[in-house]
């Protein structure tokens, strides 16, 4: 036995090392940590366990028997993030370049099938050369194994990818079946094809970073939700980010104590609308404004500007934010904005996390690019997500509510729960000058506007209607949100059965 535990103990020590110093400096001189490192900076100190230390694959081909790791080149276990249970696999660079085999994509199943089994989150660090070349066909099995977990994990327990190495080729599917998408700016990449087949294919000169780094899938492609300067910092902000989160699908989400007084007035708000109804503002001053602490992890912050959404917490519980940003494109949807506000209320549907909205929009961004890219299409992703969500939803129109945005922006005929209106509220089919030019073709332009301003232009319309519960003042809207998160808390509502809904993709 002593002979055993020799072996276990060595065995041990080398997986520690994982494809030795030599390699892991290299992982150094990049910028990058090694899995471990990563491991122990997302978990609170000391809870980790890892599994499956002594797993090896199995290939014997191309002198693949001679060469193996315990482990492999993946670390799989779970720990805790702030006291809370998490499952995480970290890919290890240094063996094999992190490639996926057969044994690497069973360690990663293992611990999706747990996470999935006790209902906690799964957070994948993602760095690898791809499919183990040497094992064939045998990896790409591995990869749709772990596909078909993060399909059915979907709206049970939140999944989260970070991306802090390369990612390429069928790689990319499974962070992108995710919820979320982090990456580290300079050091990760996403993409289908490399450079050198991209010059070979389409004859396209590009590099990396161009074709799928932080920037280009932040702020051009969309697929990524957020990128951070490196791994540090990266590892840091996702252990916040987890604090928002529910466990899973069954469990509420956190409440954590507050004290930023849920019943402060927000003087600043009852000036933030600019008095002219053409002119900007930035909606981050009323997320933040009314948000405990002014504490905002905004989601997607380059990406589709003119919508902004992101986590706060208001009274201690967890909200998702989402708000038409008159700064840019004067807030209206187009097919990108569309696109994330859906995905994002889903999300917070599927999590059991309250909605709020703020709305100032001018309606759908017109134009043959819109329409030729399908605004129809896209834009009823977030009308769709919106009329499908069970959790509370409270919006607070502090400006323009137009047209079929109007109805769109979580309104009350969406089975919104409060539905409020601030006294600059404009509530209406469009702004007054295109509505003169139609009814009245133009005529008596300037007299016709005031009559149409006068009638329209202010929260009657839509509070005589009942269509907003009540016309509130802007300082007031912290504590008016507070009040009903707290009445709403007990909300249970079912949509009709159904095996799944035919969402508009
Ligand atoms: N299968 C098996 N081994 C792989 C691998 C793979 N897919 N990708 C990388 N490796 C190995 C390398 O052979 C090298 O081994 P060594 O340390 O024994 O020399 C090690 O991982 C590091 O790779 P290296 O190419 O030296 O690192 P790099 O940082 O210069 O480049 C990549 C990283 C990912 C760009 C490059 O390794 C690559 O192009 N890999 C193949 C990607 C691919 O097409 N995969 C299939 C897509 S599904």
């Amino acid at each position: 036995t002593l002979k055993v535990r020799k072996r276990i103990e060595e065995t041990r020590e080398r997986a520690l090392l994982g494809g030795g110093p030599k390699r892991i400096e290299s992982q150094h001189r990049k910028g990058k940590m090694t899995a471990r490192e990563r491991v122990k900076m997302l978990m609170d100190p000391g809870s980790f366990l890892e599994y499956d230390m002594f797993l090896e694959h199995d290939c014997s081909d191309f002198g693949m028997e001679k060469e193996k790791y315990p482990g492999d080149s993946v670390v799989t276990g779970r720990g805790t993030i702030n006291g809370r249970l998490c499952f995480v696999f970290s890919q290890d660079f240094t063996v094999f370049g992190g490639s996926l085999s057969g044994a690497h994509a069973k360690k990663i199943c293992k611990i999706m099938d747990q996470a999935m089994l006790v209902g906690a989150p799964v957070i994948g660090i993602n760095d690898s050369g791809g499919a183990r070349i040497q094992e064939g066909v045998e990896s790409l099995a591995g990869y749709a194994y772990i596909f078909q977990r993060n399909v059915n994990a979907s709206g049970v327990i939140p999944q989260i990818s970070l991306v802090m190495g390369p990612c390429a080729g069928g790689a990319v599917y499974s962070p992108a079946l995710t919820d979320f998408i982090f990456m580290v700016k300079d050091t990760s990449y996403l993409f289908i094809t490399g450079p050198d087949v991209v010059k070979s294919v389409t004859n396209e000169e590009v590099t990396q970073e161009q074709l799928g780094g932080a920037k280009t899938h932040t702020s051009v492609s969309g697929v990524a939700h957020k990128a951070f300067d490196n791994d540090v910092d990266a590892l840091l902000q996702v252990r916040e980010f987890f604090d928002f989160l529910p466990l899973s699908n069954k469990d509420p989400a956190p409440i954590r104590e507050c004290e930023d007084p849920w019943d402060r007035d927000v003087p600043g708000l009852d000036t933030v609308v600019p008095l002219e109804s053409t002119a900007a503002y930035d909606i981050k001053d009323v997320i933040q404004g009314v948000a405990d602490d002014t504490n905002f992890f905004e989601i997607m912050p380059n990406y589709a500007k003119n919508i902004v959404v992101g986590f706060s917490r208001m009274n201690g519980r967890t909200v998702g934010m989402v708000a038409n940003q008159p700064k840019v494109a004067a807030g209206c949807l187009d097919i990108n904005a569309s696109v994330k506000g859906a995905r994002f209320v889903r999300f917070c549907d599927a999590f059991n996390i309250p909605i709020v909205t703020f709305v100032d929009v001018p309606g759908f961004l017109p134009g043959t690019h819109q329409e030729y890219g399908g605004i129809i299409r896209h834009g009823a992703k977030l009308l769709f997500a919106y009329a499908e969500a069970t959790v509370p939803k409270i919006t607070v129109i502090t400006r323009k509510a137009y047209g079929g945005a109007y109805d769109v922006m979580s309104s009350k005929h969406l089975r919104g729960d409060t539905n409020y209106a601030w006294p600059t509220a404009e509530v209406a089919v469009m702004g007054a000058k295109g509505a003169v030019s139609i009814i009245f073709r133009g005529k008596d332009q300037a007299k016709n506007e005031a009559e149409y301003v006068e009638k329209f232009a202010n929260p009657f319309p839509a509070a005589v209607r009942g269509f907003v519960d009540d016309i509130i003042e802007p300082r007031t809207t912290r504590r008016r949100i507070c009040q009903d998160l707290e009445a709403l808390a007990g909300k249970k509502r079912d949509n009709p059965y159904k095996k799944h809904a035919n969402m508009p993709l």
